[in-house]
């Protein structure tokens, strides 16, 4: 297969296994062309990508702009904050003033879930979901996905446990989606009121105790807690969560085997993980920024060979 299934990277939720397998693909390629002297290549000359953040974003938002110039794509920057947004304009109307200039794709955040599908709705460009809300974050657990990948060899089979705001996170969504789909053993692991209700319909397993969590897993991805999206108090202090939910050296090192350690970023360091932890071999939050502009690349590559 050379082609994706989709127009649009809306969510995992829309993705085959056979796209994931040739995202990858892909992305090895990139990552091939990212280490080289010249890291840029001509591909999408005549393609004009727009970022439109409506939410605040470092790592993705350089990562996509990083991605969209080595593929020689043309690029806007658009965030809500300095925009017309804040005069009433609604989201359609802004999408549709860029794309008259000419916009081929558009990779947008946005705080509501769902966002992006319904632009994909009502636009004529290629949509990427760059974070919809607590809703997905794809290219976060595609490229989390990748890195395992690189590290242990692939997916399929590997247990794996996501620690922290389960209830609040997209990229808990998105990387359950991702996994299953891949043929990983998942569990969610965190205090009883991060958990969705009905987390084990999605076919993962659940533990409130972090070192058996550990004991279990060959990987643990690691959430900050997004108090941004909470309006009032899921645990009683920070300093208790990171007592109970935290991973520091002394946990890590009492286990049995070594584990590999990630997370999305940004660190709250001190209170889901510790810096000695974070800066650890065992850790490859690094690796996880690096392939993420092997991963946006691709994604960007093959939505773009589809509008052509
Ligand atoms: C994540 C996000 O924005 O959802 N960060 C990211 O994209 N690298 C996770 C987070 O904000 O905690």
């Amino acid at each position: 297969m050379s082609e994706l299934s989709v127009n649009h990277l809306l969510g995992i939720k829309y993705l085959t296994e056979q796209d994931i397998d040739l995202i990858f693909e892909t992305a090895d390629h990139f990552k091939e062309v990212i280490n080289r002297a010249i890291k840029k290549v001509p591909t999408l000359r005549d393609i004009t990508i727009a970022n439109i953040f409506f939410e605040d974003s470092t790592r993705t938002k350089l990562s996509f702009e990083l991605a969209e110039k080595r593929l020689s794509a043309d690029v806007i920057n658009f965030s809500a904050g300095q925009s017309s947004v804040k005069k009433g304009e609604t989201l359609i109307d802004t999408v549709n003033n860029i794309l008259s200039m000419k916009v081929d794709m558009v990779v947008m955040r946005h705080p509501n879930p769902g966002a992006g599908i319904f632009l994909s709705r009502h636009v004529k460009a290629a949509i990427i979901n760059a974070g919809d809300g607590a809703h997905e974050h794809p290219t976060q657990a595609l490229l989390d996905s990748f890195s395992i990948r690189e590290r242990l060899g692939g997916v399929a089979g590997k247990k794996v446990v996501i620690v922290g705001d389960i209830l609040h996170s997209r990229v808990a969504l998105s990387n359950i989606f991702a996994l299953k789909l891949q043929g990983a053993d998942v569990k969610v692991c965190g205090p009883r009121t991060l958990l969705p209700k009905h987390i084990e319909s999605l076919g993962v397993g659940v533990e409130t105790n972090l070192r058996k969590a550990l004991e279990w897993c060959d990987v643990a991805n690691m959430l900050r807690i997004q108090n941004e999206r909470m309006e009032f108090s899921y645990f009683p202090t920070t300093r208790e969560y990171s007592q109970q939910y935290g991973i520091n050296k002394n946990l890590l090192e009492s286990l049995d085997k070594e584990i590999v350690i990630m997370h999305p970023g940004p660190i709250n360091r001190g209170v889901e993980i510790t810096s000695d932890v974070a800066d650890s071999n065992q850790s490859i939050i690094l690796d996880q920024v690096e392939n993420g502009v092997a991963i946006r690349m691709a994604v960007i590559y093959l939505l773009a060979s589809k509008i052509k």
